[in-house]
């Protein structure tokens, strides 16, 4: 059950929304509570820590080095991520239509991969700093009509480059995304302006 992955779920109040709150290398299930509230408040959140160790640091999936993904196991830690939002959502009563991810670097990339493989799981997603998790491959037709997505992306980023989140948004969008796309002037950050447009896109997708 969902109780076997280290998480925490805190009870929404409101429209039933449901944030899955996927933290970046190294942080944990605690690092992006503050940020669900903020940018939806009254949205139960849902915060799983990522299975995969590097050196000590908490991740999704695999990585041969800086930027070069292990695809397969992207692929695979989708589908448990997945699962457990599966058991989680019908163990806390949550409306499965509702749930939007809220990923930060390496969790806005496992976030796109669920968007990706998973196109029924998600409502829609803010992806902060991503890539394209599937790197070369081309992801499949899948159809992603109806679901909102947010991109953050940093013309000075040199950890997921510029061009790694235009290449995503051009993927969800081919798909029947619609996707709000922010640029902003920093690197692998989330600036106060990008964070507030965020806030506004989620309010007027809810
Ligand atoms: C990744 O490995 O997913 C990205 O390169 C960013 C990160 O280090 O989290």
């Amino acid at each position: 059950d969902a109780q076997s992955t280290p998480h925490v779920y805190v009870p929404g109040h409101g429209d039933g929304v449901t944030l899955l709150l996927l933290h970046g290398t190294g942080a944990d299930e605690h690092d992006l509570l503050d940020l669900g509230a903020a940018l939806a408040p009254g949205a139960a959140l849902l915060s799983p820590r990522g299975a995969v160790e590097e050196n000590g640091a908490n991740r999704w999936f695999r990585r041969m080095g800086m930027g070069r993904f292990d695809v397969p196991d992207v692929i695979r830690r989708a589908g448990d991520l997945a699962d457990f939002t599966g058991l989680a959502a019908r163990e806390y009563g949550l409306d499965p239509a509702k749930i939007v991810a809220v990923g930060f670097s390496n969790g806005a990339n496992i976030a796109a991969a669920l968007l990706l493989l998973r196109p029924d799981l998600l409502r829609g997603a803010a992806l902060f700093a991503p890539a394209a998790p599937l790197q070369g491959r081309e992801p499949d037709r899948v159809d992603l009509a109806g679901a909102s997505v947010f991109v953050g992306a940093g013309r000075a980023d040199t950890i997921t480059p510029y061009d790694q989140a235009a290449l995503l948004s051009d993927q969800l969008t081919e798909r029947g995304a619609d996707v709000a796309f922010h640029q902003h002037p920093g690197g692998h950050e989330l600036p106060g302006p990008v964070l507030r447009a965020a806030t506004a896109w989620s309010a007027q997708m809810r």
